[in-house]
């Protein structure tokens, strides 16, 4: 990318190059036939569309990160810890397992620390009551993070936004939703690189 800067002359916000937000949209879900990276796309579609951030799918799974404690693998929890460095915010596409987060999300928020430390975050869950447990689960294990998770959640239900349980189909009324839960994810993210 090139470094360049344009200022906006009604705000002093800053765009482009360096200055850019980098939001990362991060895959909860690792196992062989997830539809994580389908909704991911579509998070991504419509959040590069607005121009106010860098949007990228950040997925789990190509980290091949260790289970916590395991050793043998520094090289790739350095590099996952160097992702989430150079990322302002997040938005965490969550699948419901068993009432919470995926083994692999957890692992994966587990194996940093500093790095989450004072960014924000949205939720876009999925289930069949639209992963609202999860998201609920993942709001406290931010929270000890210094995570900032916006309000705006919007919820895909396994049984509408879904053919077959496998093929993404979104119902129309999420778009606004998605919109909105950037704009607070953006807004935050700005202002909380102040304190960083
Ligand atoms: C181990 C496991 C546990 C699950 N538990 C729940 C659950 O508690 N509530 C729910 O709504 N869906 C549950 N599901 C269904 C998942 O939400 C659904 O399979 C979804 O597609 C999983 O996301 P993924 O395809 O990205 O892995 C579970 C699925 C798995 C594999």
């Amino acid at each position: 990318m090139s470094v360049y800067t344009v200022v906006v002359y009604d705000g002093l916000e800053l765009i482009g190059g360096y200055n850019m937000l980098k939001i990362g949209i991060i895959l909860g879900s690792t196992r062989p036939g997830r539809v994580s990276p389908q909704v991911g796309e579509w998070v991504k579609a419509l959040a590069d569309k607005r121009g106010d951030a860098t949007y990228e799918i950040v997925d789990i799974a190509d980290y091949k990160l260790p289970f916590f404690g395991e050793s043998g693998a520094e090289a790739q929890i350095q590099k996952w810890s160097e992702k989430l460095a150079s990322l302002d915010g997040f938005v965490f596409v969550t699948p419901e397992y068993n009432h919470s987060i995926t083994g692999a999300l957890k692992n994966a928020l587990d194996l940093a620390r500093e790095e989450w430390n004072n960014k924000a975050a949205g939720i876009v869950s999925y289930g069949s009551t639209g992963g609202a447990r999860a998201a609920e689960h993942l709001r406290g294990i931010m929270g000890e993070l210094l995570i900032a998770d916006v309000k705006t959640h919007p919820t895909l239900s396994l049984f509408t936004d879904f053919e077959n349980f496998s093929t993404f189909k979104p119902a129309d009324l999420h778009v606004s939703n998605i919109n909105l839960m950037l704009d607070q994810v953006a807004a935050w993210s700005g202002a909380l690189k102040t304190l960083r």
